[in-house]
């Protein structure tokens, strides 16, 4: 079965959703206008339960169908939340508010699963209950994690959940997704050297923390290109470097340095934590200085179940006819992570064209994606629980 009829009669309309969330972005767990928006429309759709607040701000919608003869929940989930980036698109429905936009397109999600929700409502074909999961805060502030933390799971006993991204580059209306890990683990550190600072024509009688720092920044370099089995992705990047040196005379006392380590492989994550420990610790030491590593733990590994990976894939072949289902993982994070550990589910890609890549100013989610998102969800539905 192709697009659904109903979902391309309505996509006008939920085009007009999705512009209108687009215009009027909202940061983090500070979603409360967009959850309005959308607990409104559900009213609107006559779904069964609405209970707003999971996860902070978060909102879940219950659609029941015809019959619940063996039990069976399926979560669909989007996200609400837009980023602190100033709109470059001139698009007539752009950002109304000066320095944040939806630069990833969780208003197109968000619109989507209105659109799948609206449908399930009016039909209700199937055997189960849907359980509509609209979370904020996927941007860095673990959102997901709030949800699942604050019951979302056991509270409406969802079994099986799925979620899905637009992707630049990749054909509208065209899918692709994998088994095992889609997206990279995200942790952050910062290493804090302490050496003994002087005057820059006196080194014998300081202890140089920028050489001791540089050399920390290239010896993290022989993590990935020494210890990592070339097979593997891992990546180890030093974003900053600061010395609390002001002047080009001043041997500096101390300095920081934060970075980044994103990998798809769980043991790698733990590996990888302890060579920076080991090489920024033996490192300073070496030159006789201190240095601490302060680690903070980000999103975990997106990694898609097998079964559940397959049957997305099919149901989304049914949908455009066009599915790659081993394509490559990539390094950004994603914090569906935290739904895929609680329960089984997948991870879907659906193209959104030609456009600037997501977290860009010039970012702009292609609506003509809508039928074929809607169709997948409702889709997923009516096809893991058939009607009877
Ligand atoms: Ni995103």
């Amino acid at each position: 079965m192709p697009i659904k009829n109903r979902l391309a009669e309505m996509h006008a309309e939920i085009t007009g959703w999705r512009r209108h969330l687009h215009a009027h972005p909202e940061l983090l767990y500070d979603v409360h206008e967009t959850a309005a928006f959308v607990a409104e429309r559900l009213r609107d759709f006559g779904v069964d339960e609405i209970t707003p607040g999971v996860g902070r701000t978060g909102v879940v919608a219950v659609i029941r169908g015809k019959t619940d003869s063996k039990g069976r929940v399926i979560g669909l989930r989007a996200d609400m939340d837009a980023l602190p980036i100033r709109e470059a698109t001139g698009r007539d429905y752009a950002s109304t508010v000066e320095g944040k936009m939806h630069a990833c397109g969780h208003d197109g999600h968000t619109a989507m699963l209105l659109g799948a929700a609206r449908y399930l409502a009016e039909t209700r074909n199937f055997d189960g209950t849907a359980v509509l999961i609209f979370q904020p805060a996927e941007e860095g502030g673990a959102g997901g994690k709030a949800m699942v933390e604050d019951g979302l799971m056991d509270r409406w006993g969802i079994q099986e959940v799925y979620g899905m991204h637009n992707m630049p580059g990749l054909p509208v209306g065209q899918f692709a997704t994998r088994p095992g890990a889609l997206l990279a683990s995200a942790d952050e550190f910062e290493i804090r050297v302490t050496g003994k600072g002087g005057h820059a024509a006196a080194p014998h009688m300081a202890v140089d923390t920028t050489l001791v720092a540089a050399q920390i920044v290239v010896t993290l370099q022989s993590i990935v290109a020494r210890n990592v089995d070339p097979i593997q992705r891992v990546v180890v990047t030093v974003g900053t470097f600061q010395t609390d040196s002001a002047a080009s005379n001043v041997i500096a006392q101390s300095a920081r340095l934060q970075g980044t380590v994103r990998t798809l492989d769980p043991e790698w994550r733990v590996r990888a934590e302890e060579r920076i420990r080991r090489i920024a610790e033996d490192t300073a030491s070496a030159f006789g200085a201190s240095a601490e590593v302060i680690w903070s733990p980000g999103y975990p590994a997106t990694i898609n179940h097998a079964e559940q990976t397959a049957f997305a894939a099919e149901v989304a072949r049914s949908v455009s006819g066009a599915v790659n289902d081993t394509v490559d993982p990539i390094m950004p994070a994603e914090d569906f992570a935290y739904m895929l550990e609680a329960r089984p589910g997948a991870y879907m890609f659906i193209g959104n064209g030609d456009t600037a890549m997501c977290h860009h100013p010039a970012y702009d989610f292609d609506d003509d994606a809508i039928p074929a998102g809607c169709s997948w969800f409702a889709e997923l539905v009516e096809r893991r629980m058939p009607a009877a």
